[in-house]
């Protein structure tokens, strides 16, 4: 893997078919959607499948979503209940993944589902993520498009910062719209269920089922492989510490401010960002992961993170947030200069 030159390509016809042409031959291309970057492979291709799990240094046991252009193309890899069809009806393209069964031959690489009869089916609504699809013609395994465990990117810099000369092409098509990923339902026997909360609010999810998801909120070390494997507890971490819900800031820290209220002590805060000065939601979703980034790149060691509602998409960022503070299992193995 190393040689390997990356090059960044804003979107346009000729960067398309260059895309398009590596991932039929098996290759590896990052690409921005509506809610992070995705690093995209053949979904049906097993080698492709397994490259991608070994360049992000994912789990083997933790599944991937798998990217089509639209229901109809969806419809051939799973079975859609009429709940599912109501919600994909709803929400596509847009940031929702459904778990459903697998069709009968469905023909993605069983690697993919990492052995589960289920898989994950998304319709991205970027105008990027869709030229790509339809460039490509086929389904696109795209988990986001980070080394495991780190920070997912919002920008192609950051895509750049963890996969450099371990993939060809980065697709740039500017800052990610939404800023954390899709909302994961299960679909699979009677009720809905929540996953992973994310860019669709489960109150959006909930209007249109008519009734309440129920929500499976897995606390899980690493170690146990889950059965909605992305809910591993450490996750979406920096290299520095956080501490969510502060109510005042201590000495040393950074802070992640949120609303126009000063939090007590952060005049004296070693580096500020605030994710939203006028408390919007929308607004601090699309800014979590790219702040986190930057604080985390100034070099400090405790992050105060101020309290943020749990409404809309304040559900997946204290997700995200509760996630990234959580005791790490095992260091980092990130590539590049720092430790
Ligand atoms: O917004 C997104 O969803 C982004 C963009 C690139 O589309 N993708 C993304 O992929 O977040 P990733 O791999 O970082 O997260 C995929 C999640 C994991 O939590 C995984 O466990 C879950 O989807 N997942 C995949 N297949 C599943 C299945 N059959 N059952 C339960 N969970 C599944
Ligand atoms: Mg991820």
């Amino acid at each position: 893997m190393t040689g390997l030159k990356t090059r960044v390509r804003r979107v346009d016809a000729a960067a398309l078919a260059e895309a398009a042409d590596l991932l039929r031959a098996g290759g590896l291309v990052a690409f921005p959607t509506e809610t992070v970057y995705g690093l995209g492979a053949d979904a049906t291709n097993s080698e492709a499948v397994e490259r991608l799990y070994a360049v992000k240094g994912r789990p083997a046991f933790n599944p991937l979503i798998v990217h089509v252009a639209d229901l109809a193309s969806a419809r051939a890899l799973a079975i859609f209940d009429p709940l599912a069809e109501r919600l994909a009806t709803a929400f596509w393209p847009g940031p929702l993944t459904l778990v459903l069964p697998q069709s009968p031959g469905c023909p993605v690489a069983k690697q993919a589902m990492a052995g589960l009869p289920t898989i994950a089916l998304r319709v991205p609504a970027s105008a990027e993520a869709q030229a790509l699809l339809r460039a490509f013609g086929g389904a696109l395994v795209a988990p986001s498009a980070n080394l495991s465990g780190h920070v997912s990117p919002t920008l192609a810099a950051h895509v750049r910062a963890d996969l450099d000369g371990l993939v060809p092409l980065v697709l740039d098509g500017g800052a990610a719209m939404v800023g954390v990923e899709s909302s994961i339902v299960a679909c699979l026997h009677g009720a809905p269920a929540l996953l992973r909360p994310g860019g669709l609010s489960g109150e959006a999810i909930e209007a249109a089922l008519s009734h309440p998801l129920t929500r499976e909120r897995q606390e899980r070390g690493a170690q146990r492989a889950p059965t909605a494997p992305g809910q591993l507890q450490s996750h979406y971490a920096p290299r520095a510490r956080l501490r969510t819900e502060a109510s005042r800031l201590e000495p040393g820290e950074a802070l992640l401010a949120f609303g126009p209220s000063p939090l007590p002590g952060a005049e004296a805060a070693v580096a500020t960002l605030n994710l939203s000065p006028q408390s919007n939601l929308e607004e601090a979703a699309a800014n979590l992961f790219a702040f986190l980034r930057r604080l985390d790149a100034s070099g400090v060691t405790m992050i105060a993170v101020m309290p943020i509602p749990s409404t809309g998409l304040g559900e997946a960022i204290n997700d995200r947030l509760r996630r990234a503070a959580a005791p790490r299992p095992a260091p980092h193995a990130f590539t590049g200069s720092t430790p």
